[in-house]
């Protein structure tokens, strides 16, 4: 199992620190959640914040986008230092034009499910995607519970991308702990993305191995 640390639960007084303290602690990516209060409630943090962030680590840059329209921004965000760019298949815009702008920056592509969202809508699209996001909570905030009901959109997935031989790699995105972390790699996960367990643990790396190692 791979690790995406958010730092939306690190401490943003010392927003670069943190992310230099996870990726000497074993993640393997810094995953960065965008969100505009219109998408989501919440409003989070932008290109600029990114930019300013990106020398603290050299491991890849999963930016998520839970913003509408999230076309306008593929190029700011590519520039920032974003390596990958997932964006909602419920954001607005059209699903195959918004892949291939995100393809067009020379990025790594992702699409993103909320909970209520159908597998379905990304299955068709798996073969011209880099990673395949099923969200496990709500998207919006840090520190609410895993949706174990979310492991079959995990399997179906999966079993898509070894029918069709596919590199696509799947991500679950909320509530993971050791324990979550085992139910999402017997679906089928690739990458777990973690916030709270890892920020808020007293114990970084130990947060991060356990969850490595499910
Ligand atoms: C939720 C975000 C998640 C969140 C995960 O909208 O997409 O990435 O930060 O945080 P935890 O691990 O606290 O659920
Ligand atoms: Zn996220």
């Amino acid at each position: 199992m791979k690790v995406a640390a958010s730092v939306l639960a690190s401490d943003f007084s010392k927003l670069g620190d943190e992310v230099e303290r996870v990726s000497r602690s074993g993640a393997d990516f810094v995953h960065i959640d965008v969100m505009d209060g219109v998408f989501v409630r919440n409003i989070t943090m932008g290109p600029a914040i990114i930019r300013a962030i990106r020398p603290c680590a050299s491991i890849p840059f999963d930016v998520h986008l839970m913003i509408t329209e999230p076309s306008r921004y593929f190029a700011d965000f590519a520039e920032a230092g974003a390596d990958i760019i997932t964006f909602h298949a419920e954001a607005g815009s059209n699903l195959l034009s918004a892949i291939n702008a995100v393809k067009s920056t020379g990025k790594k592509v992702g699409v993103a499910i909320k909970p209520a969202t159908m597998v379905d809508e990304l299955l068709e699209y798996l073969p011209m995607i880099d990673l395949a996001v099923v969200m496990t909570v709500e998207p919006g905030f840090g520190g609410q519970p895993f949706m174990p009901e979310m492991m079959s959109k995990v399997r179906a997935l999966r079993e898509e991308v070894c029918k069709q031989g596919l590199k696509t790699l799947i991500e679950v995105d909320g509530g993971i702990t050791k324990e979550t972390a085992k139910m999402a790699a017997q679906s089928g996960a690739d990458i777990c993305v973690a916030g709270t367990s890892i920020f808020k643990s007293s114990d970084m790396k130990r947060a991060i191995a356990e969850i490595k190692g499910v």
